[in-house]
């Protein structure tokens, strides 16, 4: 028979999460503590924005229920995943307190409950959490054992935001942190059903799979780190283009074509701040931490650069910047520590005038722009006037920037297009609008 589910959290994660169980055939109940999510859910309509995610729970929601119920919860299923926030603390470790608390209501609900049952932890915990605190939660609340009556597993996700129902389909690998061989054998059951690309498994205990989870953001950013540090090599060197070189690079195996490209400053909410907890991670080790240190520090030095470009171009202060792009990447509404919001900051602080659009991230406009910044609903409207358009989020949208350019009168065209990703087809990352076919770097000193 198949094991039953709870999810508690029903967050960027979360919800993708049951819906892509839901799509397999389990049964699904989703728990939270935001009684918005949980009516969405039960009313069949997501919580969060994400491609598939709709669909997918819209066709399975006989399979699909939720509850702020967290007893009825953990009684009416085998196993419960925990996604529920770790925030970073002031020290840059990721805090305990929201998966704690979760441990805590679902310890006390296996009170009542005598059959086997597995907790998964899926949020991002640091090195030593699973076995340490997390474990002595739940035998205290439980009143058991964990391996004696209920299982426990580390489990995080490799996901992207913007991919998350596809990346949860077709992982390249399952990673499980284990308490004993049933609970990682029960959780790895599970996935050879959910997943549709064979994925490697790896199970290994706890602090392997916690310190393997962190490791494996902490090196991709390092590639991003420095795939843009060749880059503005790139910028500085006749003749030599970023992309040429990073695509010859990436077809060495020992490095490999993903998360190789040139462009602007990692954010969302994982990237800076898994490399910085693994920084004071090092720091609370005694371990070197030079590496991811400056990882960090080239990523902050992007922002800088782009700024200073961005300076450069204008003629005054009262000239206006547009920025193309405010989500961090692509295909999410997600903001957090995306480039084009933070230049939209640094410019405004700057006194700067700044427009700014997105396909689908303004709907928070009014919260997290500064006063000012006039936000619009098409690249038109916003770049009309301006003049540097920069394209800070690779939407394909933005390809037709050149054309658009060409539509305006003369008098409301661009003076220059800063176009990190090259979305509009030019190599140069500053391109004079007027002549996209023979576009020429300008200095930037
Ligand atoms: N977002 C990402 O790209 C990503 C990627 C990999 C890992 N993670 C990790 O996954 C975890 C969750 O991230 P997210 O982005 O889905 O967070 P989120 O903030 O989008 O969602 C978390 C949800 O948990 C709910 N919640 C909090 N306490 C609860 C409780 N006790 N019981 C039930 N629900 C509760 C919140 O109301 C919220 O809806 C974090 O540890 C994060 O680091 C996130």
């Amino acid at each position: 028979m198949m094991p039953r589910v709870s999810v508690f959290g029903l967050g960027k994660l979360g919800a993708p999460m049951l819906a892509v169980f839901a799509s397999k055939g389990f049964e699904v109940i989703g728990v939270d503590k935001n009684e918005r999510f949980v009516d969405l859910i039960n009313q069949g309509i997501s919580p969060v924005e994400e491609p598939q995610l709709q669909e997918l729970i819209s066709v399975n929601s006989e399979r699909i229920e939720a509850t702020i119920d967290t007893r009825a919860a953990v009684l009416d299923s085998d196993i419960s995943f925990i996604i529920v926030p770790t925030p970073s603390g002031v020290d840059g470790l990721f805090c305990n307190d929201f998966v704690l608390a979760a441990i805590e209501e679902i310890g006390s609900a296996l009170r009542a409950k005598d059959s086997y049952h597995l907790v998964v932890v899926t949020s991002t915990v640091m090195p030593g959490s699973t076995g340490g605190e997390i474990r002595e939660k739940l035998e205290a609340a439980s009143g058991r054992l964990v391996g004696d009556g209920i299982g426990l597993c580390y489990n995080p996700e490799f996901i992207a935001l913007g991919s998350v129902v596809r990346d949860m389909l077709r992982p390249d690998m399952i990673l499980i942190g284990e308490s004993d061989h049933k609970a990682g054998a029960m959780l790895a059951e599970l996935y050879r059903s959910t997943t549709e690309s064979n994925p490697e498994f790896h199970r290994m205990n706890f602090v392997n799979a916690e310190l393997c989870k962190i490791s494996v953001n902490t090196f991709v950013t390092t590639k991003i780190s420095y795939a843009n540090m060749i880059a503005e090599f790139c910028e500085r060197l006749d003749g030599a283009d970023v992309d040429t070189v990073t695509h010859a690079l990436g077809a060495d195996t020992r490095i490999g074509k993903k998360y190789l490209k040139g462009a602007v400053a990692y954010g969302g909410p994982c990237f800076p701040r898994d490399n910085r907890a693994f920084t004071a991670l090092g720091e609370k080790l005694g371990a070197n931490t030079a590496l991811a240190e400056a990882t960090d520090k080239i990523n902050s030095y992007q922002t800088e650069r782009l700024l200073a470009q961005i300076l450069l171009a204008l003629d005054s202060r009262s000239d206006r910047v547009s920025i193309l792009g405010l989500s961090y990447k692509p295909n999410t509404p997600v903001t957090e520590c995306s480039q084009g919001l933070e230049l939209v900051r640094r410019l405004s602080k700057l006194n700067v005038n700044v427009s700014v659009s997105d396909p689908v991230a303004l709907q928070n406009a009014d919260t997290i722009l500064p006063n000012g910044v006039q936000a619009h609903a098409t690249i038109k409207e916003t770049i009309c006037g301006s003049a540097v358009v920069v394209i800070c989020t690779a939407w394909k949208d933005y390809a037709s920037l050149p054309l658009l350019i060409t539509e305006l009168a003369p008098s409301d065209r661009p003076r220059f297009v800063i176009d990190p990703w090259r979305c509009t087809g030019v190599a140069q990352q500053i391109i004079n609008s007027s002549d996209y076919e023979a576009a020429k770097p300008i200095e930037t000193a």
